[in-house]
């Protein structure tokens, strides 16, 4: 992975980012904007295109499917393009399409990470796209309405969105208390990262001088893939010991593990 992109800057927004469903119409502020087509830019690569798009009318986000509530009003949308011929592309957008969220949450914006319920008709019309690249997910990106509209609070209550598995439950043979100071930062960063239908499918599995991710499944991914998920997983626990004071390296692996984190020395 790429990882000289990753800026400490958005370990905050990590607990300030939730998932929006409805927006004001109102335009993105120029110079906000701007920042974060100069973002998508710096992000995209390796496989990965990252686009700012223009709402044209309020159609893009289609209605209720499989428990996901309709988005609407956003002025615009970001979407996350890859090349097909990648295994790791969902994976890729997963880490860096983060980045992305967490930057225009940095900027007080909101987003939604979207990949089932989206006119990829629509979507495709509006970008020119190569034969060997899709559209992989979207995100409405702009301001939320006050308060949790009422799509928010139906989301929540039926996916039970804020639900997060405990920290001891993320790592495989250690207890919580034992583990060093960074590699808790780590998973707490992860406890709180967006997933599909809030699945979680994450697990951790802790060695000297390396962090393993693996997956753990549960009944929701019969019906949604869990390889953004794990992108995001990885850089939410780069970002969380990073803000504790090691660094390291994720290198995807075809299996059975997703990825292995490789410390830095020091
Ligand atoms: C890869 C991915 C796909 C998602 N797809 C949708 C979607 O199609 N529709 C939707 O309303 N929310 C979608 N979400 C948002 C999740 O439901 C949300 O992240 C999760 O319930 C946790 O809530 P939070 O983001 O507010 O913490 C998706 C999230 C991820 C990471």
């Amino acid at each position: 992975m790429r990882q000289d992109m990753v800026r400490i800057e958005w370990y905050e927004s990590i607990f300030k980012r939730s998932s929006r469903r409805s927006y004001y119409s109102t335009p993105i502020a120029l110079e906000k904007f701007e920042a974060l087509v100069a973002r998508a830019q710096e992000l995209s690569g390796d496989g990965l295109r990252i686009e700012l798009v223009l709402m044209e009318d309020g159609g893009l986000f289609k209605g209720l499917v499989g428990g996901y509530g309709k988005i609407q009003g956003m002025p615009a949308y970001i979407a996350f393009v890859g090349d097909q011929r990648d295994p790791h592309v969902s994976t890729k957008v997963g880490y860096y399409g983060e980045g992305m969220i967490l930057e225009a949450t940095g900027l007080g914006l909101d987003t939604c990470w979207v990949y089932a319920t989206f006119d990829r008709t629509q979507v495709n019309q509006q970008l020119a796209l190569a034969e060997h690249e899709r559209v992989i997910a979207v995100s409405p990106i702009g301001l939320s309405t006050a308060g949790y509209g009422s799509t928010d609070r139906i989301f929540k209550f039926l996916s039970q969105s804020k639900k997060r598995r405990s920290l001891n439950d993320l790592v495989d043979g250690a207890a919580i208390y034992e583990l060093p100071d960074w590699i808790v930062g780590g998973l707490t960063a992860v406890q709180v990262a967006p997933s599909a239908a809030n699945g979680q499918p994450w697990k951790f599995r802790i060695s000297p001088d390396s962090v393993a991710l693996y997956r753990q499944l549960g009944l929701v991914h019969r019906i949604v893939s869990p390889e953004i998920d794990f992108g995001i997983a990885m850089l939410h626990f780069e970002l969380g010991a990073m803000e504790r004071g090691r660094s390291g390296k994720w290198k995807l692996l075809a299996g059975p593990d997703v990825a292995n984190f490789v410390v830095d020395p020091r």
